[in-house]
């Protein structure tokens, strides 16, 4: 079996839903139940005993290492993080304890629980750390797209959260000889992601006749990965990669924020017309401080080495993620609760200012 951290967030449990529909290898599920963790998204896997799930914090030691010892997984796949960059400006300390101090903790606890498994078990053992490609920081409009070799320079809390994190597991795999193989990954997309990051929260908006605040001039760039893509490109490291490598991975699809904005709204005015124009609720507000302008990713190591590629267009997978939201009006009413409404009051209300 294996041990999956955070797979109650968007990107885990996705993997989690996509492993056991693709496999009978057991799933133990530790999660924190943070606002982002969300049971009902392992709602088909209720009277699944393939999935165990249990509430809790990776920063727990003695509980991920009595799972540890109890389950005896054969890989540790590490999703669980602070992830929305807004959120790691108005508080970081939560950034600094899941993403530094907890990874350092599971680190610690899969250590342990390596020194005692046989050589072959331990021969056999895989952590795979789910990282991001913001900790390269941002590029210039003619610069190379990030490769595995660029320099380390992150600019906003949660990046350097994820960049330290990142440091632990290579030192780990240096030092210790743990058996570490790290993914760091562009904008993820499709069901069941959080409507506080701009695909999800600009469908929410437009359904709901609100605003689409684009931060700054929306010229920012992003390299957009459908979700089911990184769940396989991840299913390829774990199986093939090489302890101590990192892969680059993503989809080779790098849109301007506002060009997003747009298809999505031209996709809703098709799937699901409304009296005005979704464009006309788009609205320019005050920039995100420190805005990263440009990333992007040459995958061109991890098609190379385990010969993944993304499967999705970026025209197929948005059909299918708006067509997604438009079925599940439930699951966004249900998250956007009374925490995700103060969560709006403070990122959006001090940016009224600059509405335009
Ligand atoms: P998310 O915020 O949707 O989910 C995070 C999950 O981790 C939640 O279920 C939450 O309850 C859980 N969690 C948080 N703190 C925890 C703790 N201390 N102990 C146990 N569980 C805890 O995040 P996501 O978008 O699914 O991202 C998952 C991982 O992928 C993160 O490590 C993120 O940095 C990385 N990543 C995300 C993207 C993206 O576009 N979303 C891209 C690249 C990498
Ligand atoms: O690059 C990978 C990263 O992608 C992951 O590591 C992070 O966990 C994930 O949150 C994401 O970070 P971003 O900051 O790029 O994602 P977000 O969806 O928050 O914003 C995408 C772009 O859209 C960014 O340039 C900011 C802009 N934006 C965002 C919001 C929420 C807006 O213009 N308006 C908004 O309301």
């Amino acid at each position: 079996m294996i041990l999956v951290t955070g797979g109650a967030g968007f990107i885990g449990s996705n993997f989690v839903l996509a492993w056991l529909s693709d496999s009978d290898e057991p799933v133990i599920n530790l999660d924190k139940l943070t606002y982002a963790g969300n049971p009902d998204n392992l709602a088909p896997l209720r009277d699944d005993p393939r999935h165990v799930f249990i509430r809790g914090d990776i920063g727990d030691r003695g509980l991920v290492s009595r799972l540890l010892q109890q389950h005896r997984p054969r890989a540790v796949v590490h999703f669980a993080a602070e992830s929305h960059v807004d959120r790691s400006i108005h508080g970081p300390a939560d950034f600094i304890r899941t993403n530094i101090d907890g990874t350092f903790s599971l680190l610690e606890a899969s250590r342990d629980y390596l020194g005692r498994l046989s050589a072959a078990d331990r021969a056999a053992f895989r952590f795979l750390h789910v990282s991001t490609d913001e900790v390269y920081g941002t590029l210039g409009p003619n610069d190379p797209p990030f490769s595995e070799s660029t320099a380390f320079a992150p600019n906003s809390p949660y990046a350097a959260s994820k960049a330290a994190s990142d440091h632990l597991v290579r030192a780990w795999h240096h030092t210790y000889g743990l058996p570490v193989l790290t993914g760091n990954c562009s904008n993820n997309y499709g069901p069941l992601q959080f409507p506080e990051k701009l695909i999800p929260l600009m469908i929410a908006n437009a359904l709901a006749g609100k605003p689409l605040p684009v931060y700054g001039d929306g010229r920012q760039v992003r390299d957009w990965l459908y979700i089911g893509d990184h769940c396989a490109a991840l299913c390829r490291v774990l199986e093939a990669g090489t302890p101590g490598e990192t892969y680059n991975i993503g989809g080779w699809n790098e849109k301007a924020n506002i060009d997003v904005v747009f298809t999505l709204c031209a996709l809703l005015e098709e799937l699901h017309p409304a009296a005005r124009p979704y464009r006309e609720l788009i609205t320019y507000v005050a920039d995100r401080p420190g805005h990263d302008r440009r990333y992007a990713i040459d995958a061109r190591k991890i098609e190379r080495e385990l010969g993944w590629r993304p499967a999705e267009t970026f025209e197929t997978g948005l059909r299918k993620t708006v067509q997604w939201y438009l079925n599940h009006p439930d699951w966004v009413a249900k998250v956007q609760s009374g925490a995700y409404r103060q969560w709006v009051e403070t990122n959006y209300a001090q940016r009224a200012g600059s509405l335009q």
